[in-house]
């Protein structure tokens, strides 16, 4: 195992003033990524950032590398590189401040990713909502076009890469990665039926990769520095470092950098610890699609074997802390809202069952629950996982039958007393504070919130 702890890789520019600028980039290490990927054959790149072990930061964890090396070549058709930076997983918000703070490392990214697959054009499918990072990269990506990083040829090397930046209108179905591509291809944003792949048909029916903000602005870093710097962090199975949005019930929740193999304990800590007066009672790895653990799982590293092994998944690094002030089924039913929402309809389990799950919590918090509700939740869920389209129908049941598995003493109270215990009536929406602190140590937590008053769901900062 590897260095643990807050680590300050991917995140040291955020501290500069005016990193966003080219200049202060440059002066930085800025754009050495790109010079040492010139002197690279492409098949060299792809092997470095497989060495690395670099996996997706995406949700899925697939191996950066890997998909790379699927890339179709010599197809004759243009190939493509796409950026998913959609950001839509609830408790996610690591990619934002990265291209908020650093939009050069993520334009740098996409060249270094462009001579690894041969790609002379790359897009980057922004989240409509997030106007501040669609500015900060519009500058950059004029910026980088003026000092020839970007263009016909690439800082004099006669290798062409054009980077266009699309934004998207902001549904969470178009950050699965065929349905973004169908939303940039001007259509409605509907997963694609696989096979074929995007590797070898994606973009307007191109070879194409989609890969995540973090993904993409990770290799400039694996080029400059070197494999081993990269695996100085983490485990043989999942190195490096990690941007972690963690937020929920904890003293200063925010934007932290930490090695990959912390435990999540410790992260919690990192974040500043719980609120007075309230103890850790469960947690959310990876996202809302990831399932909830109980905290006594909290001495767990954070890896991606780890997070498996106890039951869960890493998924974006979203780390949602939860007190025993919470009512896991009301959290759980803010969620599930979530999901019925954004079903984007085209298979029958997930848009009706979505809905279905809905009513079944609203029952059940509202004092409503019937004894047969909680096998229904399960049979429901048993009829959606698997027999759905795409990963949305799966992961709207991952947090339902974890936390029936873990707290189902929980959901019987709510049977047993003809009410939410913990006096909840609305789905809850988490308290997600965006703060960006990075490298060494966390500031003074901020006043603590005020607590939910139990008829209002808590508002998003
Ligand atoms: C409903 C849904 C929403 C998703 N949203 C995102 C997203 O906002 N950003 C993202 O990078 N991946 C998202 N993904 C995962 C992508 O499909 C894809 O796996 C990822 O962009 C690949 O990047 P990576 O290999 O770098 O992890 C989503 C998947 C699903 C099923
Ligand atoms: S699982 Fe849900 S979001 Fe995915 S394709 Fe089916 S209806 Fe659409």
């Amino acid at each position: 195992m590897g260095a643990t702890g807050i680590a300050s890789a991917m995140s040291f520019r955020y501290d500069i003033q005016d990193a966003h600028e080219i200049d202060v980039y440059e002066q930085h290490g800025g754009y050495e990524g790109v010079r040492v990927a010139l002197d690279m054959e492409p098949s060299a790149i792809i092997d470095a950032v497989k060495e690395s072990g670099l996996r997706g930061r995406g949700g899925a964890g697939f191996p950066t590398g890997m998909k790379w090396s699927f890339v179709a070549q010599g197809t004759g058709r243009p190939i493509y590189i796409v950026c998913n930076a959609d950001e839509g997983e609830p408790g996610t918000f690591k990619d934002r401040p990265l291209m908020e703070e650093d939009p050069h490392q993520l334009v740098e990214g996409m060249i270094v990713g462009g001579l690894a697959i041969n790609s002379e054009h790359g897009f980057i499918y922004l989240r409509g909502e997030f106007r501040h990072a669609g500015r900060r990269l519009s500058r950059a990506i004029a910026q980088a076009y003026e000092k020839g990083y970007l263009g016909a040829d690439v800082m004099g090397s006669g290798r062409r890469f054009d980077l266009t930046l699309h934004r998207a209108a902001g549904a969470y179905i178009c950050g699965e990665e065929t349905a973004l591509l169908d939303s940039l291809e001007g259509r409605r944003g509907q997963p694609r039926l696989r096979p074929p792949f995007p590797a070898a048909k994606g973009l307007y029916s191109c070879p194409t990769t989609v890969n995540n903000v973090e993904s993409i602005a990770a290799v400039p870093f694996i080029l400059r520095h070197g494999v081993e710097w990269w695996r100085q962090w983490g485990t043989e199975k999942s190195p490096g470092p990690k941007l972690m949005s963690i937020s929920g019930e904890v003293n200063a929740p925010g934007n932290y950098e930490v090695a990959l193999g912390t435990t999540v304990d410790d992260m919690v800590e990192i974040a500043g610890g719980m609120r007075e007066g309230r103890e850790f009672k469960f947690f959310c790895p990876g996202g809302s699609s990831t399932p909830i653990l109980p905290a006594s799982l909290g001495t767990t590293a954070y890896t991606f074997e780890d997070i498996q092994e106890a039951g869960s998944l890493l998924g974006t690094g979203a780390l949602m802390v939860y007190s025993d002030q919470t009512c896991v089924v009301d959290v759980v039913w803010g969620w599930t809202r979530f999901y019925e929402h954004e079903s984007c309809g085209k298979c029958t389990p997930c848009r009706e069952g979505s809905y279905w799950l809905s009513q079944i919590y609203q029952r059940l918090e509202t004092g409503n629950g019937r004894e047969e509700d909680l096998e229904l939740l399960e049979d429901l869920c048993d009829n959606i996982f698997g027999r759905v389209f795409c990963a949305l129908g799966d992961g709207m049941t991952s947090p339902i039958v974890s936390s029936l598995q873990h707290f189902r003493e929980e959901y019987r109270a709510h049977l047993r007393e003809g009410r939410c215990p913990l006096g909840a009536t609305q789905p809850r929406r988490d308290i997600v504070v965006t703060q960006i602190r990075s490298g060494g140590g966390y500031e003074p937590a901020p006043p603590a919130t005020p607590q939910v008053p139990a008829t209002e769901p808590a508002g998003q900062a």
